[in-house]
């Protein structure tokens, strides 16, 4: 009953013609591969040249963060409707590299969900703990923790349009992926808070990704899970080939 979302998360890599040829090589790769939604997350600055490279594909774009006040003195940011006036159809909030490096908290990563969902927005909400969290034990603490901060004040109708990443942080962008039953234990604990708040039937119906080190190789393991309904992918979202391996292992 849930639809995969294979999402691409660029990171701070690719310039917009950079993004243009990359589209450009995997929009063939992709095509007719509808099973899933096929998502990619650019930079802001990428996000006219990949709507116009995604015309007409079923590839979707995503930005990869959203201020969570309409408009005013905040320089450097960039809020929800400007993205949804540029053709963004979705966009990463919380992910582990904004909370490490630019002072996110679960409070900002809140007010930015809303922000997005208010107007319109798909919200890819990420949580996931740190090496030393899980050795801790406090993994399902932290996971459902995270996950209720972030969607406080969502409407169960906004429900809809929330998907949520579960990126093991010591996994990110390091080789070691999450076990897939590590990746289904940590996406049940993110559902288990969504039926906490909204209910199982809610619970049942919200896209969880696992994100982390996801690649042509282990997508297909990771995807078989219960509770894996997707994947947040970094670097091999940059590689036209690996991404779409991971769309056909979605179907
Ligand atoms: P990775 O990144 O696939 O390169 O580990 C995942 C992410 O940060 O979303």
């Amino acid at each position: 009953m849930r639809r995969y979302v294979i999402a691409g998360n660029w990171k701070m890599n690719m310039t917009p013609k950079g993004a243009e040829a990359l589209i450009g090589e995997m929009k063939p790769l992709v095509e007719g591969k509808n099973n899933c939604d096929v998502v990619l997350c650019v930079p802001a600055i990428d996000i006219p040249a990949a709507v116009e490279a995604a015309k007409g594909s079923n590839i979707k774009i995503g930005a990869e963060n959203v201020h969570f006040k309409a408009s005013g003195a905040y320089t450097g940011e960039i809020s929800a409707e400007m993205l949804v006036e540029a053709g963004v159809e979705y966009v990463v909030i919380g992910h582990s590299e904004r909370r490490q490096y630019f002072g996110e908290t679960d409070q900002t990563v809140n007010l930015r969900t809303l922000a997005a969902l208010n107007a319109g927005l798909k919200a890819i909400v990420c949580v996931g703990e740190t090496l030393e969290q899980r050795e801790l034990g406090y993994t399902e603490t932290l996971l459902k923790y995270q996950t209720k901060m972030a969607l406080t004040n969502v409407t169960p109708e906004q429900m809809n349009n929330v998907i949520i990443a579960y990126e093991p942080v010591w996994a990110i962008g390091t080789g070691v992926t999450a076990t897939a039953d590590q990746a289904d234990e940590g996406n049940g604990y993110v559902r288990a808070a969504v039926a906490e708040m909204f209910g199982a039937d809610i619970a049942n119906k919200t896209v969880v990704q696992y994100g982390g080190s996801m690649n042509d190789k282990n997508a297909a393991e990771l995807l078989s899970k219960e509770n894996v309904d997707g994947g947040l992918i970094g670097g091999a979202s940059l590689k036209p080939a690996a991404f779409a391996a991971i769309v056909d292992a979605a179907q």
